[in-house]
């Protein structure tokens, strides 16, 4: 891989992002006054997500928790209910916790290194957070990163995963950080993957850094990089829809749970102790998570086959309530859908 070469030549690599970058950044909320607390925000945000839907929940959250202090003053009820709907929850509780280990410090830390010691932070996190807040020379490298690097260098190399292709790219895009503007040199890159160094259909022309870019001069920019292909497994859950005069019953994630704790879904048959259905389903939605494609099934619940006993981590809701409750993922979505079928 001739990244020795584009090393050589970091000056002009340099000065041709930093230099588009300043005249083409997106103006997006968190470049605006950019504070710290902003920063990490939308760091913990953008994480898996898109900016798109980060915008909305970004302002909504600045006006709910305006900084660390409001933030650790929060519960965390109030927490995962302003997260409704954006995923991956323990981002929200990190954030949370984070905040509380801040306000506790007398001085907050400035380098990566320290920030790693944050509920939440990562290698990435810490390095995004520390070179935009702060300018502590670190790069970043995610899936942008990774994309940008192998076409540069066209690295026809396969691998695992975009995380395994990361670790071998965190020396060459620590080599080519820009020490005068660390953190604008880490968002050109997350900027130049976002905009132009797309997935598909790479817009090479527009590139600032085309005439450095091996993978563009030979061709092979959009087949890079080559990542084995995820094996895709099908899965059904079925779900059971029981309302009655007690209210609409609902699964409330346990605390022990590994994911989504505090959050509500429609309970599945076995967690409503529904042992077997008659009828075909009310209601069918399929959705992917990670590796998996799910098609879940709704089934409709006499109160009859119910047992009188509330099954465990279940609640009866009343339908008035369900807005001041959080959901996880598009569970709110189905119950709007299921209320109208069954009314
Ligand atoms: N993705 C992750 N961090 C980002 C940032 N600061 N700006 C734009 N996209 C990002």
């Amino acid at each position: 891989m001739p990244s020795d070469l584009l090393v050589q030549k970091r000056q002009k690599f340099q000065e041709n992002l930093i230099n588009w970058y300043d005249a083409n950044a997106r103006d997006l909320p968190w470049r605006e006054k950019p504070s710290v607390y902003k920063t990490v925000v939308s760091e913990f945000m953008l994480q898996q997500t898109q900016v798109k839907t980060v915008l909305p929940y970004f302002d909504a959250w600045l006006k709910n928790y305006p900084n660390f202090s409001e933030l650790a003053a929060a519960t965390e009820d109030q927490v995962l209910k302003s997260w409704e709907g954006l995923g991956y929850y323990s981002r929200a509780r990190n954030l949370h916790k984070l905040a509380k280990a801040i306000i506790k410090l007398e001085e907050m830390p400035t380098d990566s290194k320290n920030w790693q010691a944050f509920p939440g932070i990562g290698p990435y996190a810490a390095a995004a957070v520390c070179s935009i807040s702060f300018n502590d020379p670190s790069a970043v490298v995610d899936g942008n990163v990774v994309r940008i690097l192998s076409r540069l260098t066209a690295d026809e190399n396969e691998y695992k995963s975009s995380t395994d292709a990361a670790k071998v790219y965190r020396q060459l895009s620590q080599d080519l950080l820009n020490l005068d503007r660390a953190g604008d040199h880490n968002q050109a890159m997350m900027e130049l993957g976002a905009t132009l160094c797309h997935k598909q259909k790479p817009q090479c022309l527009l590139c600032p850094v085309n005439e450095l870019c091996q993978g563009s001069q030979q061709g092979i920019a959009e087949e890079l990089p080559k990542l084995n292909k995820i094996k895709i497994e099908k899965k059904t859950v079925d779900r059971a829809w029981i309302q009655n005069e007690k209210g609409i019953l609902l699964y409330k994630i346990p605390q022990n749970a590994s994911r989504m704790k505090g959050l509500h879904e429609i309970p599945t048959l076995e967690q409503a102790k529904i042992s077997n259905v008659a009828d075909s389903p009310i209601l069918e939605r399929k959705r992917s998570i990670t590796k998996y494609r799910i098609t879940e099934r709704f089934f409709d619940i006499e109160q009859t086959l119910h047992p009188t006993k509330l099954p465990e981590n279940c609640i009866w809701t009343n339908p008035q309530d369900l807005k001041t409750l959080a959901f996880s993922g598009p569970h709110r979505r189905w119950i709007e859908e299921l209320i109208q079928i069954v009314p």
